[in-house]
């Protein structure tokens, strides 16, 4: 049997990482990874060509059923185990007298977050480059056209990109190197309040559109004609990706919770807080966009070309727009983190190294699988290794990592944390962890992991593949 499993028993009162401080500090935490460009650049998006309103019910129902048990799910696996999501899965399996190949859930996990953040830090590249055009006052009195050219300038310059996906991934290795007191905790304790104050701001600048009742009206009427079964499926998959599901982060950050907070409830706030952010987004983009006679359905650009148009054109534009970009990095940057640490989690506990080299090792291979993506964007955007394949036509190789991560392993991973934690894990050992009494609430959590949750994300899941 290895070490850590010898060491690492339940009993054993001094875990081999540090642990949060607070619950508050988890809760900072785990809402930094959940918020991030999934909840200011793609759920307006994705909400806009969905139609609004019903889409939005949908989405809020998949995060109510299927990702708040999964989160509760993977923060138990975290804690129980009290390692990396590999070592966590290891010692677990042990525990319930489980095949050791479960580990592979835990593999899966380490990887995909290390993909996703590979082009995850691209985008959010593109973020940090368009703060800076933002307090520059590049906007201002901009066209379309400009704004057009400002964009696709970005992405066809391999330099640029190569810069800003630098600055990315640098920042984020300068706070996960730190460790988890002095650097993810203290980010998020800056980060979080600063990024919530800065969202209500924008969306009192939305109020003095005049077009503010017409963006609560898009969000929350729902018009089920609209509802397509796409728009059903691609609710669900943003459920999972914008609470961080699937992809051992939520282990990661469980593994380091301490014993007395309770598991229940803090998932709980992470989702409500996550799904308020996306909704205040929404509320704070979509009055910009009408006021500024835009479509709400322009796709990915929505937000880096829509908008820098409207603030380039509205009274206190500059300002507002600035404070946008900057919301927007601070998002992708606390998600960054959370994605950079369980690969560390785990190269300290394997190997026996420093954070810090765990940290800049780490993040410098995510650094080069980066140049990937940044390379798909522009020399290699007619490389489409598939291409023979129907399904993979016109797919650079940045959009089958995309593809890769989003359809099939982020799914995967989570489709084995519901069998895991709601068939293969003992009731007992799943309850006491929870913290729950046998009754409702439990009973619960166990039907939403046991049957709803596979059962959702398989259709998903055969869905994309389709
Ligand atoms: N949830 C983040 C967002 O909405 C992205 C993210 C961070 C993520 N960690 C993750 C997605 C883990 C999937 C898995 O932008």
């Amino acid at each position: 049997m290895s070490n850590y499993l010898k060491n690492n028993s339940i009993e054993d009162s001094a875990p081999a990482h540090s642990l949060w401080s607070s619950r508050l500090a988890f809760v900072l935490a785990a809402t930094g990874s959940a918020v991030g460009l999934g909840n200011i650049w793609k759920f307006p998006y994705i909400t806009g060509e969905n139609g609004g309103g019903a889409f939005v019910l949908v989405y809020l129902l998949c995060v109510a059923a299927i990702g708040i048990p999964i989160m509760m799910g993977e923060v138990l696996l975290g804690r129980r185990g009290r390692q990396s999501p590999i070592n966590s899965m290891l010692l677990l399996a042990a525990q319930e007298g489980k095949s050791p190949r479960w580990k592979l859930l835990g593999w899966m996990g380490v990887a995909g977050a290390f993909i996703i953040l590979s082009f995850y830090s691209v985008i959010g590249g593109w973020a940090t480059c368009y703060a800076g055009y933002a307090v520059l006052g590049e906007f201002s009195g901009a066209t379309a056209d400009s704004i057009g050219s400002l964009f696709s300038a970005l992405l066809a310059s391999p330099v640029k990109l190569l810069i800003w996906h630098t600055v990315f991934i640098g920042l984020t290795i300068l706070v996960v190197a730190r460790g988890v007191r002095s650097g993810l905790e203290r980010a998020v304790k800056f980060l979080m309040p600063t990024l919530f104050v800065l969202l209500l701001v924008l969306v009192g600048y939305a109020m003095t559109t005049g077009r503010f009742l017409d963006g609560v009206a898009f969000l929350f009427t729902p018009d089920f004609s609209k509802l397509t079964t796409g728009a059903v499926l691609s609710a669900m998959g943003h459920a999972f990706f914008t609470l961080s599901l699937g992809m051992g982060v939520m282990m990661a950050y469980g593994s380091y919770l301490p014993q007395d907070c309770s598991i229940v409830k803090t998932s709980i706030i992470v989702s409500v807080m996550d799904t308020a952010v996306a909704l205040l987004a929404g509320l704070a983009i979509f009055p910009i966009v009408f006021a500024n006679g835009m479509e709400p359905g322009a796709g990915p650009g929505l937000i880096f070309q829509t908008l820098p148009l409207a603030f380039g054109n509205i009274p206190g534009g500059s300002f507002f727009g600035a404070l946008f970009f900057i919301l927007l990095v601070f998002a992708a940057w606390t998600s960054g983190i959370s994605l950079l640490e369980p690969l560390v989690e785990w190269l300290e506990e394997h190997r026996g190294i420093s954070r810090l080299t765990s940290a800049v090792a780490g993040g410098l291979a995510v650094w080069l699988l980066g140049l990937v993506t940044v390379f798909s964007l522009n020399v290699w955007s007619d490389f489409t290794p598939l291409g023979m394949f129907a399904s993979f036509e016109g797919k650079t190789l940045f959009d089958l990592l995309d593809y890769l991560t989003a359809n099939i392993m982020l799914p995967l991973t989570g489709l084995l944390v519901a069998i895991f934690t709601g068939w293969v894990m003992s009731r007992s050992s799943t309850r006491e962890e929870l913290g729950l009494e046998n009754g409702y609430g439990f009973w619960l959590w166990r039907t939403l992991v046991r049957y709803v949750a596979p059962v959702g994300v398989l259709i998903v899941f055969v869905y994309n593949l389709s």
